[in-house]
């Protein structure tokens, strides 16, 4: 089945090999799919909440990957609450991929995962639809590190892909680093899209009569980080 962009992106992210990559709120399983053919891990783990989905999912998964004689299973299928995700040996190495949920909900999760697993060395790769400057602000929070940031546009939306893990000493910009390149169009189109969009939020704010102070702030110093991005002429 055909791959969207911004999925074939984020396997591509995958440098190097892992003992278990979770495909987290994985759907038709497609990213996983992939995974398994680039041989990037042990065991690919595909993750939903929805039972049909994941039935499907086991169906097309025991077809085109079936288990070979005197080979071990190279996949998993868990229909549980990604906050719930049962990753069980700290000595070997875990992925966990986030992709295509809000900003809200992807926090909540990395939240929950963290939380369970304190004593773990943990590797995110996260690209929410929404909200990606508190998931951002939330990472930080979490300590989490940077390893690696992308902008891609697909099907005229833009998404940004972050590497990120609980060793990376490197710290998660507010409105991301190493992934703008702007002599490229596309990242000037996102930064003329993301400072119009907050300019807009902030004339709200400021037509509301109750105005909160530190909304009203936090605003501010979202659209100043985001100009000080602009090349100065
Ligand atoms: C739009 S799909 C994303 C599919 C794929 N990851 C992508 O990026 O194209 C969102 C999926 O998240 C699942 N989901 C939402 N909340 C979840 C949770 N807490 N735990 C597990 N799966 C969840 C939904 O069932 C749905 O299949």
């Amino acid at each position: 089945m055909k791959i969207s962009q911004r999925l074939r992106k984020i396997a591509t992210m995958v440098h190097k090999h892992y003992d278990h990559i979770w495909d987290c709120c994985c759907d038709h399983g497609l990213l996983g799919a992939k995974l398994l053919d680039n041989n990037c891990a042990d065991t690919v783990h595909f993750v939903d909440v929805v039972p049909d989905l994941m039935q499907e999912v086991s169906a097309k998964l025991e077809r085109f990957y079936p288990v070979t004689d005197g080979k071990e299973k190279r996949w998993q299928v868990h229909c549980i609450d990604v906050a719930l995700l049962p990753i069980a040996d700290k000595k070997q190495s875990q992925l966990i991929i986030i992709a295509g949920v809000g900003g809200q909900l992807l926090i909540e999760l990395v939240q929950a995962i963290l939380a369970k697993y304190p004593q773990h060395s943990l590797e995110f790769i996260l690209c929410p639809v929404h909200h990606i400057f508190e998931v951002r602000k939330a990472l930080a929070k979490l300590n989490l590190g940077l390893i690696d940031e992308h902008l891609i546009e697909d099907n005229q939306r833009f998404y940004e892909i972050l590497h990120v893990s609980t060793q990376s000493q490197q710290a998660v910009s507010l409105v991301g680093n190493k992934m703008w390149d702007l002599t490229r169009l596309i990242d000037q189109r996102y930064l003329q899209k993301t400072l119009a969009h907050y300019q807009r939020t902030q004339v709200g704010l400021l037509k509301k009569p109750s105005l909160d102070e530190v909304q009203k702030n936090e605003i501010t110093q979202i659209i100043n980080a985001y100009q000080a991005l602009q090349p100065q002429s």
